[in-house]
């Protein structure tokens, strides 16, 4: 990964579509919501594909009090490599992702392995609306309303046993559909993982929507990961296994180049990436000639994580 790619869009004010939707929007959204999503109902299948709306209630106490990042730029700015390395590759070829059928094997240190499928994934717990940082490790950053539930729903529902320490993620592979499969950039399937206490605190997302409507293709749909204290990169897209084990794993990250990308990866602006610092970041959208701004350790999250890392080094462990 590198800091040196410009944005292939325009540069854009702050947020219009975002700004003027935010409150009314999200306060009819979150009322639809309640009234779609009382206790054990579903989201039907034919609702969940990517643009249809998906309803979900805003929780405030998850919520960072920020400019929303505005949908098209969180849409055509992505990282998603299996689609090729630049920022427009994903909007542009995502769209010949096959996303039904769609099912996600959770297995390993669990009491009740399982497959499921992503309509019934949709269902598991009530969708909740947060907004989350995010920055990546190329040193610019956005912030974005996904839609989801804490991963720990899914983990408590499998029964994680005494022996599943850390959690892996592995993204979908089509090579059909996915053209950067080809280029041997990363050793694909592309894989993520988390220590279990990481994965278990409440801030970890199971995602299924952005900006109140079913992921698009290229941010991952239709299920990822978020991990809003860390480097962009621990958030894999398009899962379709996780994976409970025993041991640390190795992600793809960290085989392609360990001495730049670590296990941990928590956003941290005292430690430079050994190609650029991490010190500051350019916010998307904010223009060309805006300043860039501070990054915050634990992107902003250090109250509710730093507990986790006790005791570490977190320049050894970066
Ligand atoms: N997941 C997969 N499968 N492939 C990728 O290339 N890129 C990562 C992460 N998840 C990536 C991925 C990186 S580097 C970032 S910054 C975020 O996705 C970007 O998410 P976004 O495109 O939704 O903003």
């Amino acid at each position: 990964m590198s800091d040196l790619d410009l944005p292939a869009i325009p540069p854009s004010q702050i947020t219009p579509e975002a700004h003027a939707l935010s409150r009314r929007r999200w306060m009819q959204q979150a009322a639809l919501g309640a009234a779609a999503l009382g206790l054990g109902s579903r989201v039907r299948a034919e609702d969940s594909l990517a643009g249809a709306a998906l309803p979900a209630q805003r929780n405030t106490d998850l919520s960072v009090d920020a400019t929303l990042t505005t949908t098209h730029d969180a849409t055509t700015y992505n990282n998603y490599y299996e689609f090729g390395t630049g920022k427009s590759d994903p909007s542009e070829e995502a769209g010949a992702m096959q996303l039904r059928p769609w099912q996600i094997q959770v297995e390993g240190e669990v009491a009740k392995p399982g497959t499921f499928d992503i309509d019934d994934l949709l269902a598991l717990a009530p969708m909740e609306e947060r907004i989350y940082r995010l920055r990546c490790v190329e040193a610019w950053s956005m912030v974005i309303p996904w839609s989801g539930y804490s991963l720990s729903h899914l983990l408590r529902a499998v029964g994680p046993t005494s022996q599943a320490k850390y959690v892996v993620f592995t993204t979908d592979m089509q090579p059909k559909n996915m053209p950067g499969l080809s280029a041997p950039i990363l050793d694909w399937p592309y894989t993520e993982g988390l220590r279990i206490d990481e994965a278990m605190h409440p801030l970890t997302m199971l995602v299924f929507g952005m900006y109140g409507k079913v992921l698009p293709a290229q941010n991952g749909a239709p299920l990822r990961v978020i991990i809003p204290w860390k480097y962009g990169f621990k958030s894999a897209k398009s899962l379709v296994r996780i994976r409970l084990q025993a041991e640390q794993p190795v992600s793809s990250w960290m085989r392609a180049a360990s001495n730049e990308y670590g296990f941990y990866a928590n956003v941290n602006p005292a430690v430079p990436h050994p190609r650029w610092s991490q010190a500051t970041e350019r916010q998307i959208g904010g223009g060309l000639f805006a300043p860039r701004v501070p990054t915050l350790a634990f992107n902003g999250y250090a109250e509710q994580v730093a507990s986790l890392y006790q005791g570490m080094d977190l320049r050894k462990n970066f």
